[in-house]
């Protein structure tokens, strides 16, 4: 079978840094996500996966990320089986084959057409009431095809760095306002991350540009009446961190405990 070529740069170029992690963790005796979906489409893709500097730790850091949003995820599902989920940003990322939602969950993947082509061609196809959008987030619209009936969980990984703060402000503003209830999940960085950018691989080989960092993730609460942080984890004491390589280990002990850069990532769940 003939390999996929890449041609997308950017912030679309590094969804393949997050899918390689999730295909290494699979890899690993200690798998912490068993996405063995992600590996089945790195092996069909031709790229330089070299290029996004993910190994043991890193790769244990996507995939322990994943994992807790899979399970923010399937927690809010448990108490809606009739929920909307938007998946935001979904690149070539499997949650839906992950979590397998019931037929009763409608289920949408959001990211830009082209890197929807590339996952119809990569993935299967998940049964159940599932649907791809294909538009930029930040596009005015999208929101529009999707009935406003159900309670509603938007979850988005590795997606708000990209944007500016304003886009962001205004995505949670559309989300919040359009449904009458649910959770928004996701990641950020801190400023300080942000500044530190050219630190990462994945971004500086993508040539990829980060933009937005949350210090303070109470602050969103103010953007829609009835917005709550629920979670705010930081990314150096996720749950599971044990699951790292020894070296990995030691870095998040470190970072832990220094000021400024503890707050370099989190992870975050919110209630509207
Ligand atoms: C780091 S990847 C994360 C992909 C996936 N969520 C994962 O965890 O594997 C960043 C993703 O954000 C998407 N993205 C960035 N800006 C976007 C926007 N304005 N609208 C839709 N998708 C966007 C990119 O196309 C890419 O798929």
């Amino acid at each position: 079978m003939d390999r996929e070529k890449i041609t997308l740069t950017g912030a679309q170029e590094t969804m393949l840094a997050t899918l390689y992690g999730k295909a290494l963790d699979s890899r690993s005796p200690n798998s912490i996500l068993h996405d063995h979906e992600a590996d089945k489409a790195v092996r069909r893709i031709d790229y330089d996966f070299r290029k996004t500097g993910v190994k043991g730790t890193t790769a244990a850091g996507v995939a322990l990320r994943a994992k807790q949003l899979d399970d923010w995820t399937a927690e809010f599902l448990a108490h809606h089986p009739q929920a909307t989920v938007l998946h935001l940003a979904c690149g070539l990322d499997t949650r839906v084959h992950r979590l397998d939602p019931p037929s009763s969950v409608r289920w949408l993947d959001v990211d830009y057409p082209e890197v929807l082509e590339l996952r119809e061609r990569l993935l299967p196809r998940p049964a159940g009431d599932y649907r791809m959008i294909g538009a930029s987030v930040t596009d005015d619209g999208w929101l529009d095809e999707v009935p406003d009936d159900r309670p509603t969980v938007a979850v988005f990984e590795g997606l708000t760095m990209y944007l500016h703060q304003e886009d962001g402000k205004r995505l949670v503003q559309r989300i919040t306002g359009r449904f009458r209830g649910g959770q928004l999940l996701f990641d950020c960085y801190g400023t300080l991350g942000i500044r530190l950018q050219k630190m990462v691989p994945a971004v500086r080989n993508a040539g990829a540009t980060l933009h937005w960092g949350i210090d303070d993730p109470y602050e969103i609460e103010g953007w829609h009446d009835g917005l709550e942080c629920l979670d705010a984890l930081r990314s150096v004491d996720m749950p599971g961190l044990d699951k790292l390589p020894a070296s990995g280990r030691l870095v998040m002990w470190v970072l832990a405990r220094l000021p400024g850069f503890r707050d370099v990532g989190r992870i975050l769940r919110y209630r509207f």
